[in-house]
């Protein structure tokens, strides 16, 4: 660690998030309304908001044709593509931009059937959301054996002991989530890579819960494809894949003949990906970077560094949230919470999932949304985990989930209304 570094490492340790000033930049934040539906997806900020209407007023022409309009266009677009590359630490040219994660696991799985003969094995869990789970699955009709990794009934969470005996040699792929919607823990992705590794397969991770919440790398966790939604990370409708550059250029083309071979982001993005969601995306980190600069005055630091800072005081700020919100499920005897048996064994970000005893989560939500708490009752498309753990009959799960805007108040109002809503 450089001198430099090592004094903004000291600084981090010693800051904590102004959550005022950072709630400031979201005018949706603006009413009586506590939002923490925010694993369905995140508001957006001003910057973000204003590189769409910068964009769709100013320069939504075809760009990088050569004429100021264009090339202002083009200019916005690359920011967006870099911005985006950024926030998990890769290049523009290893990540495709899609409409969703769900479109851009659809294009994988066909994508990389050239790569795999009858017989091969793909492994999946009965945990993910159904957009890392679904396609894969599909593979079955043309020859590929599907394993599943399933969620340890004491933990209910996926356990690396279940998915070791399930690795041999023709093991292809692993697909598996950093952190589940429902169970809400962060696993450790890298460690999972090593053994998947080992096996000669590779892996494809849904960062789509995790990436809000935590500094997320994709090179360090030595990932081969991983996936993100930049709707849930204060940016727009969009979906990100990165995918390892010697991976990318194996990939079958799933669009027009004509494309250059490396161009992956057309290639593996049929249709053409949108322009403008894609320069609005820009502002992602131009909000982060405010939010670097509000913290950490001065600091003359490169943008993964910038990255790491500003995800740290999000993380610090929402474990104390969250802990006051997993001290109440915990305390009680009528509150389920989903996944309660791997504390310890990884963290917990600010996504809660939990049923009421005798009592329907619909019900439930309904009564907390009379109360303005913004929530919501169901599978969250992770209808395989709801099923495995018996919670259909029950309306699914309550699920709240913070991110760095929510504050003290928001929890206040969160548990008190639960208090009110459980006494009567
Ligand atoms: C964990 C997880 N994975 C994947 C998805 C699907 O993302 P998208 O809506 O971009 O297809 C979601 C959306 O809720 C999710 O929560």
């Amino acid at each position: 660690m450089d001198k430099n570094t090592a004094q903004a490492a000291k600084t981090a340790a010693n800051t904590e998030l102004d959550v005022a000033f950072c709630r400031g930049h979201f005018p949706a934040l603006g009413g009586d309304w506590v939002f923490l539906e925010n694993a369905g997806g995140t508001l957006v900020p001003d910057q973000v908001i204003a590189r769409l209407k910068q964009f769709t007023s100013d320069c939504q022409v075809q760009p990088g044709e050569g004429y100021p309009a264009s090339d202002r266009g083009a200019a916005r677009i690359a920011e967006g593509q870099a911005a985006l590359a950024a926030l998990i630490n890769a290049e523009p040219g290893e990540i495709v931009i899609g409409p969703s994660t769900t479109g851009n696991v659809y294009v994988l799985s066909h994508a990389l059937r050239p790569l795999l003969a009858p017989g091969d094995e793909i492994v999946v869990t009965n945990q993910d959301h159904e957009a890392n789970n679904g396609a894969w699955r599909r593979l079955e009709a043309t020859g590929i054996v599907l394993r599943e990794w399933r969620m340890n009934a004491e933990t209910e969470d996926l356990e690396i002991e279940d998915l070791l005996p399930l690795l041999g040699d023709k093991t292809k792929l692993v697909c598996f989530n950093h952190c589940s919607n429902i169970a809400g823990m962060f696993r450790d992705v890298k460690e999972i890579a090593a053994h998947v590794h080992e096996a000669g397969a590779l892996v494809c991770v849904d960062g789509v819960a995790a990436v809000p919440h935590r500094r997320v790398d994709v090179k360090a966790l030595d990932v081969d494809f991983y996936l993100y939604s930049p709707y849930k990370v204060f940016g727009p409708h969009l979906g990100v894949l990165y995918g390892r550059r010697d991976l990318l250029a194996l990939l079958a083309n799933q669009s027009h003949y004509f494309l250059a071979e490396d161009d992956h982001q057309r290639r593996l993005c049929p249709g053409g990906y949108n322009y403008e969601l894609t320069a609005a995306a820009g502002g992602i980190a131009e909000y982060l970077d405010r939010v670097h600069a509000h913290h950490f005055p001065g600091a003359n630091l490169e943008t993964q560094a910038r990255l790491d800072q500003v995800f740290e005081l999000f993380a610090e700020h929402e474990r104390k949230m969250a802990q006051r919100i997993e001290d109440y499920l915990n305390a009680r005897a009528d509150l389920r919470l989903v996944a309660r048996g791997a504390a310890g064994r990884r963290e917990r970000i600010g996504v809660f999932a939990f049923t009421v005893e005798g009592r329907d989560s619909g019900e439930i939500a309904t009564r907390l949304k009379a109360g303005k708490i913004g929530l919501h009752a169901d599978d969250f498309y992770a209808a395989r985990c709801i099923d495995a753990l018996g919670l259909r009959e029950r309306g699914g799960v309550l699920r709240a989930s913070l991110v760095h805007y929510n504050d003290a108040a928001d929890v206040d109002r969160l548990l008190g209304q639960l208090e009110e809503t459980l006494s009567s």
